[in-house]
């Protein structure tokens, strides 16, 4: 179940693949080798607002890989909260600002009454990253389970249960990965075996002396590949990391905020309470800004051994942006938004696949899409998705990649997305897989 093409590597800009136009020579000149670019010809963009957005040589492309301007790019509400903010006070956080608490409350009413606490960090993988270690200090355990293709974050810890950003590796003896519920891999019941193997992974981590600490899951898994179904597909899996000693967190950074449609948080829709809940990506629509909620006596076991501080962890502006972004979904009705928009789209690409050879399963929930691409034998089939993303490109849409083959194409629109707009997207997805 090894995978062999790694997130990053996902139609991105290859440097080894011919000529490099000047723009593009400058940013690796400054970042080295840690540039990564989408496209085989990057995009210069210039300006975003809604689901667009506008590149250097004037063309409008609709987003549809955004899954950070989640309520829209440049959303008027989120900069003049933020602009306003940053005008009144913006300092480290260690003083009492009204905002931040504000901010904090109106999160927690939106999570499990049980996950008393909020500790705010800058990015998703500083929240994974103490979300692992509390659950160690909690636990006394060091094992993790994860899933084959998972991307967690860039810390050290993070990394090493992130299968797929680890180029030459596998992760190490204290990490053990499970397929994530695939029915090509589990069969039809893929509930029952995907509970199965973590239970298994589990006792693989006990015979290693580790122990389990938790299990990290993307409730949506993403960079798998993206993995809906059947709702209530994680209550079992829950109940094994339970029975086994560990804790289970739930990675929203990629399904949380309204984008998997019908609730707020990716989990819901298998009608499970995580231990703790991690996030960030569309927290602050593009104002970095990521959390992890836990339950209080984690975080005071752990704050007991070490003390946690982070300097703009929850400045007065990230607030001010999650605020906002609060308010935005509320009061524009994106949660609604997503299940019926997201419904229509997930139908139509239903539709195309029966019509088109080149389109295998597609799944997903609400403005959270997966379509696996196939080549002339009728498998997924990366080289033949890049070509797919190229032709959608050409036509004015951007997706992404993900899975182990790097042969599913991951759709996420602005939740705000119209249903003009998803026409728009429909008709340059048929001509990209019927030409
Ligand atoms: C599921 C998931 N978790 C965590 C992270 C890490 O977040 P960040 O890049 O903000 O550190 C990512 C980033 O892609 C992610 O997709």
């Amino acid at each position: 179940l090894k995978s062999d093409r790694k997130i990053l590597d996902m139609n991105a800009f290859d440097a080894g693949l011919g000529e490099i136009p000047q723009r593009t020579a400058r940013r690796l000149n400054n970042l080295g080798s840690a540039s990564v670019l989408f496209y085989r010809e990057p995009i210069e963009v210039t300006k975003a607002a809604g689901a667009w957005l506008h590149a250097a040589d004037g063309t409008r492309y609709l987003d549809f890989y955004n899954n950070v301007p989640s309520v829209g790019h440049s959303h008027p509400a989120v900069v003049a909260a933020v602009s306003e903010q940053l005008a009144t006070n913006n300092i480290n956080s260690r003083y009492l600002v009204e905002i931040v608490d504000r901010y904090i409350e109106a999160l927690k009413a939106l999570l499990p009454d049980d996950l008393g606490n909020v500790v705010l960090t800058c990015t998703g993988s500083e929240a994974n990253d103490l979300a692992l270690r509390m659950a160690h200090r909690w636990t006394g355990a060091t094992g993790v389970i994860v899933t084959e293709c998972a991307y967690h974050g860039n810390t050290g810890l993070t990394t090493e249960i992130s299968p797929s950003a680890l180029r030459r590796s596998d992760p190490p003896d204290h990490v053990v990965v499970v397929a994530p519920p695939d029915r090509r891999v589990y069969g039809d019941n893929v509930v029952e075996g995907f509970a199965k193997a973590v239970s298994e992974a589990a006792t693989t981590l006990r015979e290693r002396g580790h122990g389990l600490s938790c299990m990290v899951a993307d409730s949506i898994f993403s960079s798998d590949g993206v993995f809906s179904n059947p709702p209530g597909l994680l209550r079992p899996v829950v109940e094994a990391v339970h029975a086994a000693g560990g804790l289970f967190i739930a990675d929203e950074v990629q399904p949380g905020f309204a984008r998997t449609g019908r609730s707020f948080w990716g989990y819901a829709r298998h009608g499970i309470t995580p231990d703790m809940v991690t996030m960030g990506k569309p927290m602050g629509n593009g104002y970095p800004m990521a959390g992890v909620a836990a339950r209080s006596e984690y975080v005071s076991a752990f704050c007991a051994e070490v003390g946690y501080f982070n300097t703009f962890g929850c400045t007065p502006a990230a607030a001010a942006a999650g605020l906002a972004v609060l308010d935005v979904i509320e009061r524009e009705g994106l949660v609604e938004n997503a299940t019926t928009v997201g419904a229509h789209l997930l139908d139509r690409l239903t539709d195309i696949a029966e019509d088109a050879a080149m389109v295998g399963e597609v799944r997903g929930a609400g403005m959270f899409l997966g379509v696996d691409i196939c080549g002339p034998d009728g498998a997924p089939d990366a080289d033949a998705t890049v070509a797919t993303i190229d032709r959608l490109r050409a036509s004015g849409v951007l997706v992404g990649a993900a899975g182990p083959r790097g042969a599913t194409i991951k759709m996420r629109p602005a939740l705000s997305l119209s249903q003009d707009e998803a026409e728009i997207f429909l008709a340059a997805f048929r001509k990209a897989v019927e030409s």
